[in-house]
């Protein structure tokens, strides 16, 4: 594969390009340019020689010897990659730990703590590439990192991730304002170093287009009462200057939200913080959500800025149910966050069953309380919203909905081969899948399939992991 100028995948490909509506190809075709690392073109079907069907695609004339091509088996599929579109490299470092503590006791007495450990630039050279190896056998193809205050580490985390393949937003975190002494920075200190950091990353990756650059510097407050007021100011100006996405928590947990409206008594919602200092936008990310008010999700709307949905956390810290259908009906970007170290776990397939517990959850408290359910807030999500959510979604929060999160041409091939027969596979064999075997029509039976995977498949199914047209993980 390494020389061939262009990768053909034949077999079952699967994904949703939007929500709620799965494409199945049983038998299709994928071709990819190698030069770009992107998709030129799909087929319903593999039946059409190689060299014909790059023929058409590209509308240049194809030999054989240029194509290689991957003939995926019969319990195989290609989909796009995970988007995890909230995550903390550092919290790896205690990671299953303090999950019985409310979110500012677990910041007070784990998180600060751990992540002022990596003032140490040797510490971080040890720690990330394990980390970050641990993200992409789960199968993520891109994910928005948080890192810690330190310059340096956080230049060792993008180096770490671009050695490693992976497409990332890695953020420098501010934290200027009401935070531990030993976990602290100046304001200008803040400002300064954040734009450092942009130019050591951008500086280092040449002059490509934004859309292919590896890792991209993130502009990340860490949340509003760890700022400023001036130093949030001038990190939406940065962000502007660079154009440049943004990161942020929003509305997580009740204490945390009487905090920040105490740290910001001229602004009459938390989310108008952010929206007051110029940081919502198209590409701003805000994680949790939890508890927004229905003048904060208009604010959310009208800007277009994306939600980080990240239940795993939100169970675990026990900061509630945040309310996908409500983000959908009024046209917010949602897509999935493992928050880890306040999540357990970086398994993106484990926050899409998260989604789907917390949906019903809520939906029965709404019956309990005798709410009304009009519209769609009944109907639980389905497997195929919640793989739009890990993907498609994912990429729309990420400003990137153009160039990722589905298999279309013209997109940047980050995708994963899903083996659902792999060695000690929690997925049962379709043969003995009783609602499977019955059936005749194989695209009836792959949307089960694609069920099963959704609720019950884990890392020893991800065969394979592409970034930009390269291997970055494979099992064989
Ligand atoms: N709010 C501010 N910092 C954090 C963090 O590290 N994790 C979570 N879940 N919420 C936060
Ligand atoms: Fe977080």
């Amino acid at each position: 594969m390494a020389h061939a100028k262009f990768s053909l995948f034949t077999g079952c490909i699967i994904d949703t390009p939007v929500m709620g509506e799965l494409r199945i190809l049983v038998d299709g075709a994928l071709g990819i340019d190698r030069s770009t690392g992107r998709i030129v073109g799909t087929s319903e079907s593999s039946a059409t020689p190689a060299k014909e069907l790059f023929e058409q695609w590209t509308g240049q004339q194809v030999s054989e010897d240029d194509i290689e091509t991957t003939g995926l088996l019969a319990d195989q599929f290609l989909m796009p990659g995970f988007i995890d579109t909230h995550t903390h490299a550092p919290q790896f470092s205690f990671l299953g730990i303090g999950h019985d503590l409310p979110l500012m006791d677990w910041l007070n007495k784990y998180t600060f703590k751990h992540e002022s450990e990596f003032k140490d630039p040797e510490l971080a050279r040890k720690f990330y590439k394990g980390a970050i190896d641990r993200v992409i056998r789960n199968g993520v193809t891109f994910a928005a990192y948080y890192g810690t205050i330190h310059l340096e580490a956080n230049r060792i985390l993008a180096d770490t991730i671009r050695n490693a393949g992976q497409r990332a937003f890695v953020g420098k975190v501010c934290m200027d304002a009401n935070s531990p002494d030993y976990y602290s920075e100046s304001t200008a200190e803040s400002i300064e170093q954040t734009e450092e950091f942009i130019k050591q990353v951008l500086g280092g990756q040449g002059n490509c287009p934004a859309d292919t650059r590896l890792v991209t510097p993130i502009i990340t407050p860490r949340f509003a009462p760890s700022c400023s007021p001036e130093c949030l100011g001038a990190l939406g100006e940065l962000a502007k200057r660079y154009q440049l996405p943004i990161q942020s928590h929003l509305c997580e947990n009740p204490s945390e939200i009487e905090f920040a409206r105490q740290c910001f008594p001229e602004c009459t919602s938390y989310t108008e913080i952010y929206h007051k200092h110029g940081l919502l936008g198209n590409r701003t990310i805000m994680a949790h959500c939890v508890h927004m008010t229905a003048e904060e999700l208009v604010i959310m709307r009208d800007t277009g800025t994306g939600i980080s949905h990240c239940p795993t956390s939100n169970f675990t810290l026990g900061s509630g149910l945040a309310d996908v259908r409500r983000f959908v009906a009024q046209g917010i970007p949602v897509g999935l966050g493992t928050d880890v170290g306040g999540g357990y776990t970086p398994s993106i397939l484990d926050a899409m069953r998260m989604a789907a517990a917390t949906n019903r959850a809520l939906i029965a408290s709404k019956r309990l309380s005798g709410e009304d359910l009009s519209g769609r807030d009944d109907v639980p999500l389905e497997a195929a919203e919640i793989f739009f959510l890990a993907t498609q979604g994912g990429a729309r929060v990420m400003g990137m909905a153009e160039s990722l999160g589905s298999l279309d041409a013209g997109k940047l091939f980050d995708a994963l081969v899903i083996d659902l027969s792999a060695h000690a596979s929690p997925v049962p064999s379709a043969e003995s899948t009783f609602a499977i075997s019955c059936l005749s029509d194989p695209v009836e039976a792959w949307m089960l399939r694609l069920e099963q995977f959704v609720f019950l498949a884990d890392d020893r199914n991800i065969s394979r992991v592409y970034v930009g047209g390269n291997l970055i993980h494979s099992k064989c």
